[in-house]
């Protein structure tokens, strides 16, 4: 039998003890043996809960007990999760996480210290929720040379924006509607400003260099400024709008990035809807893959931490490999990629737009403006063009 700890019985917590006993055989089937959760640690009391027994508060009863072989950490936040999990690695207790904000701040180091003391740091829930996309990058692609990544990893978001697209609605009214139904948060601003899949793309960017990817480097755009005009135009054009996180090999090194994007009918990314995410991965041999499901939910991510913890149970006292140093990246200056962009402006600087851009297809939907996809150039050039139009309405990165 092995004895396992819950931190944090907030939704993914309490789904992961609902999922370890609900499918209690089948997870000692494929585990070799039976899990049991011990104890779970929280600052609340849960009167009535069929596991009202199981809470402590102190996290030393945890660390103390050497019955306590695997740890779930989902807390959430840096403190006091990433002091917790370092305590239990010392103590050469395996920790299987949801907690994508401290993978992306103490990810490499965790997994230095898993391995000296011949445990493990798993964080399959991290990123996409329910959608395998960790171990599948760690295993099943291991003879790839990744060369690029490219997802939708805020279910938040491509909930907002799948609304504003089928509606009609502005980023205001779909938010104040998600928030009241629970969907997006009462503080969406990690969601809606892009940090949420920054933190998402810096784990997937690390895996895929092998070197540490850290967040603050690569730069985020949120959708706040994305408008009900800017979905008109994309209806027109037989394009979706979507969060994009992306990284990419090229000859001068990695580059990351987070940006709402105009994507192509033909893309598989441009059917993913809702609070839906998917990932769609190049490797240099397999070609496109696509991962696909519920990027966030207490079911689904809690199903990603329990295959950690099968993943743990099989491999006591012995270290998973996972390729990820601690020795930072420097990405390329994203400036430098070439891609094509939407531009609306006012109709008083369609001369100007020519002048610009040389000739223009013009998109007419509105009479006091006009729009144009440019062809495809670097954002750094994009940006000296874009510089002699006064009153540009909005820009969208465009991916066909
Ligand atoms: N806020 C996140 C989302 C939760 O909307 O995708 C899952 O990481």
């Amino acid at each position: 039998m092995i004895q396992a700890a819950v931190l944090g019985y907030g939704t993914v917590g309490s789904g992961v003890v609902e999922v370890l006993y609900k499918n209690k055989d089948l997870i000692a089937q494929r585990s070799g043996e039976e899990i049991e959760v011990k104890y779970i640690l929280d600052l609340r009391e849960f009167p009535g809960d069929p596991f009202e027994n199981k809470v402590v508060h102190d996290v030393n009863v945890i660390l103390d007990d050497p019955e306590i072989s695997i740890v779930c950490e989902t807390m959430g936040g840096i403190k006091p999760a990433y002091q917790f999990t370092k305590d239990a690695i010392l103590k050469g207790k395996s920790v299987c996480t949801s907690n994508k904000e401290l993978v992306a701040a103490h990810g490499p180091e965790l997994l230095r210290l898993a391995k000296e003391h011949n445990c493990n740091y798993m964080f399959e829930a991290s990123v996409g929720g329910g959608i395998p996309i960790i171990r599948p990058l760690n295993t099943c692609l291991a003879p790839e040379s990744i060369e690029k990544i490219m997802g939708i990893l805020n279910g938040t978001t491509n909930y907002i924006l799948t609304k504003m697209a089928k509606e009609g609605a502005s980023f205001d009214e779909v938010l104040k509607e998600a928030q009241e139904k629970g969907y997006a948060e009462r503080n969406p601003e990690a969601d809606v400003e892009g940090h949420d899949a920054c933190r998402k793309i810096a784990i997937l960017s690390s895996l895929m260099t092998g070197k540490n990817v850290r967040s603050e480097q690569i730069y985020t755009e949120g959708i706040t400024k994305i408008s009900t005009q800017d979905f008109a135009y994309a209806k027109h054009l037989q394009k979706s709008i979507k969060l994009l996180a992306m990284s990419e090999r090229t000859d001068n090194g990695a580059v990351a990035m987070v940006a709402p994007f105009m994507i192509g009918e033909e893309h598989p990314l441009n059917g993913v809807n809702d609070v839906f995410n998917a990932v769609y991965v190049t490797g240099n041999m397999v070609g496109d893959l696509m991962f696909y499901g519920q990027g966030a939910g207490k079911l689904a991510t809690a199903s990603a931490v329990v295959a950690d913890v099968i993943d743990c149970a099989k491999h006591q006292g012995k270290n998973v490999p996972c390729r990820w140093e601690e020795e930072d990246v420097t990405l390329c200056d994203m400036k430098e990629s070439k891609r094509r962009f939407f531009v609306r402006a006012s109709m008083d600087d369609r001369g100007a737009a020519i002048n610009s851009f040389g000739r223009i297809d013009e998109i007419r939907i509105y009479d006091e403006e006009f729009a144009f996809i440019t062809e495809p150039m670097a954002e750094k050039e994009f940006d000296t063009r874009l510089n002699g139009i006064r009153n540009v309405l909005s820009v969208i990165r465009v991916e066909d």
